[in-house]
């Protein structure tokens, strides 16, 4: 018998054999084990800083596996725009030395990794929802829900 006892090794062997003669509780624990392979994700909604000529605010998604990535990784992978002008030039690229890659969250501040030191020493005269997103972990490898985040905060009427 195979050792792999995925959905597809499953499959084949009901191909291979009369599906009669398959026992039930190895299609349950197949289909069990392969329920528990899906990693949890987290919904991203970006409000843009400036409303667009309709007077609506530009909002864009992404996905993320919860607690695989920075919310900076998240957002530069997506191309959604990070940085105000200064930060375009100036950036540290992630390292946590400039200070310019502040977001806003709007909504899942529990679903995030709490403020790290870097952001308590650029962050310490704003409001205490502006995170740096080099230093944001989306999810925690186990929670899964949704984050809103204010792009550019700083832009923002
Ligand atoms: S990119 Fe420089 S502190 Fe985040």
């Amino acid at each position: 018998m195979e050792k792999d006892m995925g959905i597809v090794s499953v499959s084949r062997l009901c191909q291979e054999r009369d599906l009669s003669l398959l026992p039930l509780p190895l299609i349950q624990w197949s289909l069990r084990g392969s329920a528990t392979d899906q990693k949890p994700e987290i919904e991203l909604e970006f409000i843009g800083p400036k409303p667009e000529s309709d007077g609506k605010y530009p909002v864009e998604r992404a996905k993320a596996i919860s607690g695989e990535k920075l919310l900076r990784n998240i957002m530069s992978d997506n191309k959604i725009e990070l940085y105000a002008t200064y930060g375009k030039v100036m950036n540290c690229g992630g390292g946590g030395s400039c200070g310019t890659c502040i977001v806003e969250i709007l909504d899942g501040n529990d679903l995030l990794n709490e403020r790290t030191n870097t952001e308590l020493r650029y962050l310490k005269k704003n409001p205490e929802s502006w995170r740096l997103a080099c230093q944001t972990i989306v999810g925690n490898k186990e929670n899964s829900g949704k984050v809103v985040v204010q792009r550019i905060p700083q832009w923002k009427k």
